[in-house]
């Protein structure tokens, strides 16, 4: 099976109640991790490259590690391009064998937005490509780009039929409390997210395939490990993983997973230098780190997203 368009995902998902791991991917140990725990439980899955991504490992690299995880597993695997921030990367993406992209223009006026992501959606679906669109600012670090709270907004519901209808994207990422990175909520109060937003949005737009990013867990396994091992991860906080299944029940079909990985692999190459300091051949400690990420994303596809048995 070639890399594939997340169409068919989107629609099985939807329908089952269940949602697909979006995963950011960087390096060979990263694409092998999770594609080696997607093959054990039988789960499709959307491999996703961000600017920055492209720029440390190129795009070649990154085409060629996501087609030969396809040719080891024969998984259904999108590729998608992750926060694409102009006309100009998305082509880049869509004319380098991407199936799928992103067009982040949240942070302009509505109808800017709409322009650059009319613009997109023309080019990509003169190309058999599928494109994601936001609509309302997330808080958080993507590249170089960092939105403080007070600067991000929940998406309005009453503004997603026309975005849609004048855009024609195929799934909308939709801003309800989540944020990029490891400090996603306030220390000392409880995590929540707009889940009456969801469920608004969700009725606006019947069938339609909502994006939910900024969804790691921080999970306190990792970051403990971290600590432990010299680390100072301070009150790292992530969307708790009933809220992830609940989002997945409802109309969210795409979840964004890159915080979890970087920490899981992080806390792998930590320990293993913590009882091996002495080793200096990659392939030791990069066995570690990949290990790590693998168990990480078996247990997201499994206990949280449900899409295992699905590919
Ligand atoms: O949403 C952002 C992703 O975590 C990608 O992060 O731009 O540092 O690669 P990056
Ligand atoms: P996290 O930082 O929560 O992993 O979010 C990743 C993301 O949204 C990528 O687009
Ligand atoms: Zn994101």
């Amino acid at each position: 099976m070639p890399i594939v368009s997340t169409t068919e995902m989107f629609k099985k998902a939807y329908d089952g109640g269940y949602a697909i791991g979006a995963f950011n991917v960087n390096n060979m140990e990263i694409v092998q991790g999770i594609t080696e725990a997607a093959a054990e439980v039988n789960s499709p899955l959307i491999l996703q490259v961000s600017a920055g991504a492209r720029k440390y490992a190129k795009h070649v690299y990154l085409m060629k590690l996501v087609e030969a995880a396809e040719a080891d597993t024969g998984l259904p695997i999108a590729l998608h391009l992750d926060h694409g921030a102009d006309f100009e990367i998305c082509k880049s993406c869509i004319d380098g064998g991407f199936t799928s992209v992103m067009i982040d223009a949240s942070s302009k006026s509505f109808e800017d937005n709409i322009a650059l992501t009319k613009q997109v959606v023309e080019y990509a679906h003169d190309h058999g490509v599928v494109v994601e669109a936001e609509l309302g600012t997330l808080a958080g670090v993507e590249d170089e780009v960092k939105v403080s709270a007070e600067d991000s907004s929940y998406t309005r519901p009453e503004d997603v039929e026309e975005f849609v209808s004048r855009t024609g994207c195929d799934s909308l990422a939709i801003a309800i409390g989540t944020s990029h990175g490891a400090y996603k909520f306030k220390p000392g109060t409880k995590p929540q997210l707009r889940f009456d937003i969801l469920e608004e949005v969700s009725k606006r737009l019947p069938g339609f395939p909502i994006v939910l990013h900024g969804a790691s867990s921080v999970i306190p396994k990792y970051v403990d490990i971290i600590n432990r091992n010299g680390g100072a991860l301070v009150d790292a906080i992530g969307v708790p993983e009933e809220m992830l299944r609940q989002a997945a029940r409802m109309a969210v079909c795409k979840i964004n997973i890159d915080s979890d990985l970087r920490l899981a692999m992080t806390a792998g190459i930590r320990e293993h230098f913590m009882a091996h300091p002495d080793h200096f051949d990659p392939r030791q400690y990069l066995t570690v780190g990949r290990a790590y990420i693998k168990e990480l994303v078996k247990d997201k596809i499994v206990n949280v997203l449900g899409s295992d048995g699905k590919a």
